[in-house]
């Protein structure tokens, strides 16, 4: 069990999660990945992927998909099933990751955001982020990339 989270319990994905992680992914997500990106991903030696179960079904209800790039923790993908947002899923991943992050001499959190995702934009700001700049056609869609980070000495 990853620490510090009590009310959403974290795990580290285990390979038969994979599946299910993919299932979810497509569910929440515009962009998604196959299942062989996902095995990828979880062969990742600077990366992690952890999972919150639900709390009754037997099923994963939100995932976050992070690496270390030298001081920087990049979230990859973060998503929670549509039936449990709202509900601090979110900000439970991100709060233990920022602890461990530190931790482990990080100093900051980076990500890039769809500027169209505004539930996903306004979820960072209320959790500290700051804007950093844009990438225009990031996606592959042409769609533009909003750049934020989040200094750990700050928290
Ligand atoms: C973005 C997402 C991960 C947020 O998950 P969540 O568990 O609902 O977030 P939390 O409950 O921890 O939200 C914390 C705060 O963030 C903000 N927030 C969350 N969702 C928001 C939304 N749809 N619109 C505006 N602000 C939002 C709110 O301030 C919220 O606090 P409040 O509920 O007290 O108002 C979720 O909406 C999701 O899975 N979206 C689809 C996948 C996605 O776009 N991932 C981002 C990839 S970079």
């Amino acid at each position: 069990m990853v620490p510090v989270a009590d009310k959403w319990p974290l795990r580290r994905a285990a390979r038969r999660d994979l599946k299910a992680l993919c299932e979810l992914q497509r569910r929440t997500q515009h962009r998604f990945w196959d299942l062989s990106t996902w095995e990828i991903e979880y062969e990742r030696d600077s990366g992690v992927i952890w999972v919150v179960d639900g709390p009754r079904e037997a099923k994963i209800i939100a995932y976050l998909v992070a690496w270390r790039v030298l001081d920087t923790v990049e979230i990859v993908d973060l998503a929670v099933a549509p039936d449990y947002r709202r509900r601090s899923v979110a900000s439970t991943m991100l709060d233990t990751l920022a602890v461990l992050a530190a931790a482990s001499g990080a100093s900051q959190i980076a990500l890039e955001v769809a500027e169209n995702n505004r539930a996903a934009v306004g979820f960072y700001e209320n959790r500290g982020f700051q804007h950093q700049g844009r990438r225009s056609a990031f996606y592959a869609d042409g769609e533009e990339a909003i750049l934020m980070s989040f200094e750990l000495s700050d928290s």
